[in-house]
């Protein structure tokens, strides 16, 4: 999908992304901070910076951080965060020299790009130490046995019943993405920055489909959604799930310059 249409739907859902995606937990960041510094790394580009969920952590634990997005909405939610330098444009073209910044960031964008390589590769030309990016990459149970995606199966079905187009799985969620990706292109290091056992609601993955925030269903008229929700929180009722969360830092380091130029 074009950057600009990307941009369109996060414009959109900008209002309420923090309400339904979790912060990064402390212990992950303070082991992204010390793993980022161990690399040489006192300054990052966070490419899909959004509301600063990463950049805002990441200045508190004194890096130099500048953030590029291509939706005005998030950089705003950014902005109003106290994030300082904010720049709106595209990972495919970064607009800054070469080796302007120690490292380049990202965090949930992998995903979300038809060519992801591109956009590593114009992320390890802007930076010293390569692009650094949170991935998760273990396989889990499949999608159609994990218990957290029976609360959204259920609403897709109602969705689907109802006539309204239902999101296109063909690409397969964003960690599945993610992790083909790692196979396709595999980074120079994974360092693994989460492991443990999660236990959740059933409900939990229906909150952003109730407040509206999530890309695949922004044409769906809010009473229809509303009732979609209702009916799979009934059916889910106060069942809980338990999964293992992994998350882990993936780097594609750049070329170190000649020994004439380090
Ligand atoms: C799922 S959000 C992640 C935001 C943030 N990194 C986080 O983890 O909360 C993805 C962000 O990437 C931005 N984005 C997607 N494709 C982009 C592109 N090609 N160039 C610049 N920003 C892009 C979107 O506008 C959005 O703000």
């Amino acid at each position: 999908m074009p950057t600009r249409e990307v941009a369109a739907q996060f414009d959109e859902i900008s209002q309420v992304y923090d309400a339904t995606r979790d912060p990064l937990e402390p212990a992950t960041v303070d082991r992204l901070a010390e793993t980022l510094r161990a690399a040489g790394v006192a300054s990052v580009l966070e490419i899909g910076v959004g509301t600063g969920r990463i950049a805002r952590p990441l200045l508190e634990r004194g890096f130099v951080v500048t953030g590029l997005d291509a939706s005005s909405g998030m950089l705003a939610k950014a902005r109003a965060k106290g994030v300082p330098r904010l720049v709106r444009g595209s990972g495919y073209h970064l607009p800054f020299p070469d080796r302007a910044f120690d490292a380049t960031m990202l965090v949930h964008v992998l995903h979300l790009l038809d060519t992801p390589r591109e956009v590593i590769a114009e992320g390890r030309r802007v930076s010293r130490r390569g692009t650094f990016a949170i991935v998760r990459p273990r396989a889990g149970r499949p999608p159609e046995e994990r218990p957290a995606f029976t609360a959204r199966r259920i609403v897709y079905r109602i969705l689907a019943e109802e006539g309204y187009p239902v999101p296109d799985r063909s690409r397969g969620p964003p960690h599945v993405r993610e992790r083909e990706l790692l196979t396709e292109l595999p980074p120079d290091d994974l360092v693994i920055l989460t492991d443990r056992t999660v236990t959740e609601p059933m409900t939990r993955p229906l909150e952003m489909l109730a407040r509206r925030a999530s890309r695949h269903t922004l044409n769906v008229p809010p009473e229809v959604m509303a009732r979609a929700v209702a009916a799979a929180r009934a059916e889910v009722g106060d069942r809980t799930f338990t999964y293992q969360r992994v998350e882990a830092l993936a780097t594609w380091r750049s070329q170190p310059l000649p020994a004439a130029v380090a």
